[in-house]
């Protein structure tokens, strides 16, 4: 049976995935799955791994940079209403991976409960915040993470507490599995004060960085004590082109994509920036952004 016939309504073949990701860059997924349980998406793993498809998790696409020639194998995208759900009880809630981080950030603030804040003005979705423990220097979502529903790679469904999680800095212990759902505790504040920082951390984050160009975020990952930002500002990169990548005038280690842009330029412009960092600062910059 072929895929269109077996997951008709849930699989779309040679789907553009630019258009899911905030760089807006890159080619089609030979398949794009969403799936409305995880049942359903259990199913469309096994397919994929029997046929011996790369299969890929994608959230927001706010920390994706898709290749020109796209995902030769299935992306599942958890955006239906079954991956949406939020239940809140007292302290916790058990939030869906498919959930807009952003709004749900800003639904905490507004209700008082404290532990996400620094988090403001962060694109994505509760799944890809929890695979790449996103934050800022006010915090971390795997702080405030008590434990994570998900589907291993051997399809089984499971839930990891918090220590299995090994949260570090842009990383945690989730490799291949898949996030159907995650249980965050907060602790009480003050409704007043938590939306106050909650509005200067969102503030703080507009004046530093460029939230409505196409970019998936800081490209790089800071090395042990440094800023890759600095480092990249202070080899004089700031403005610099790759056809119609650029790196941002606001915050170096952003690059933008600009009207034209192709995954290549940026990819070209990844490798100017390492080359030149490595020799000034003789520092090796590692990515945080993903390459699929
Ligand atoms: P995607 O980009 O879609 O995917 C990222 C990774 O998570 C991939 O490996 C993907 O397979 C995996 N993934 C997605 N969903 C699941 C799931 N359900 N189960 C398992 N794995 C999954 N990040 C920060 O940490 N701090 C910042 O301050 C910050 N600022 C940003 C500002 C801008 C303007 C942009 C565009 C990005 C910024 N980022 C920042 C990066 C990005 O927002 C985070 O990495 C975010 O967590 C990505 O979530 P996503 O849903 O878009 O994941
Ligand atoms: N700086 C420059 N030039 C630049 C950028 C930064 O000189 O172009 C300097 C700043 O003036 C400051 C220092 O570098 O003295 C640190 O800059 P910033 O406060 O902007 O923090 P960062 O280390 O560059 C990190 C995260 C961001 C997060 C901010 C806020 C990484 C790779 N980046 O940036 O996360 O929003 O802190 O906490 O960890 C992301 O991960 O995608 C991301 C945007």
């Amino acid at each position: 049976m072929s895929w269109s016939t077996e997951f008709a309504d849930c699989v779309e073949c040679d789907a553009p995935l630019g258009k899911l990701t905030w760089f807006r860059l890159g080619g089609p997924a030979r398949y794009l799955s969403r799936p409305r349980s995880a049942d359903e998406l259990a199913a469309i793993m096994t397919r994929a791994r029997n046929e011996g498809l790369e299969t890929q998790v994608l959230g927001a696409g706010a920390n994706v940079l898709v290749r020109d020639d796209g995902v030769d194998g299935v992306v599942v995208r958890l955006d239906q209403p079954g991956f949406r759900e939020v239940e809140w009880d007292g302290l916790t809630a058990r939030v869906g991976a498919g959930v807009d981080l952003m709004l749900f950030v800003r639904e905490c603030s507004a209700r008082g409960l404290s532990g996400l804040e620094g988090l403001a003005g962060i694109p994505g979705t509760i799944g890809g915040a929890v695979r790449m423990n996103a934050g800022t220097r006010h915090g971390e979502i795997g702080d405030v993470v008590r434990d994570v529903e998900l589907l291993r790679r051997d399809n089984v469904r499971d839930t990891w507490t918090r220590d299995q999680l090994g949260f570090g800095y842009r990383r945690s212990a989730l490799d291949g599995e898949i996030v159907l759902s995650a249980r965050l505790e907060f602790s009480q504040g003050d409704p007043q004060q938590v939306n106050e920082a909650f509005v200067e951390h969102l503030a703080e984050k507009m004046r530093t960085q460029p939230l409505g160009a196409h970019s998936a975020g800081c490209v790089f990952k800071n090395p042990a004590g440094r800023s890759a930002g600095e480092l990249i500002d202070r080899a004089g990169l700031k403005g610099t082109r790759c056809g119609g990548a650029r790196v941002a005038r606001e915050h170096a280690n952003f690059i933008v994509a600009d009207d034209g842009a192709s995954a290549s330029d940026v990819l070209r412009l990844i490798d100017l920036i390492r080359d030149r960092v490595a020799r000034e600062f003789d520092v090796e910059l590692e990515l945080e952004v993903e390459v699929w």
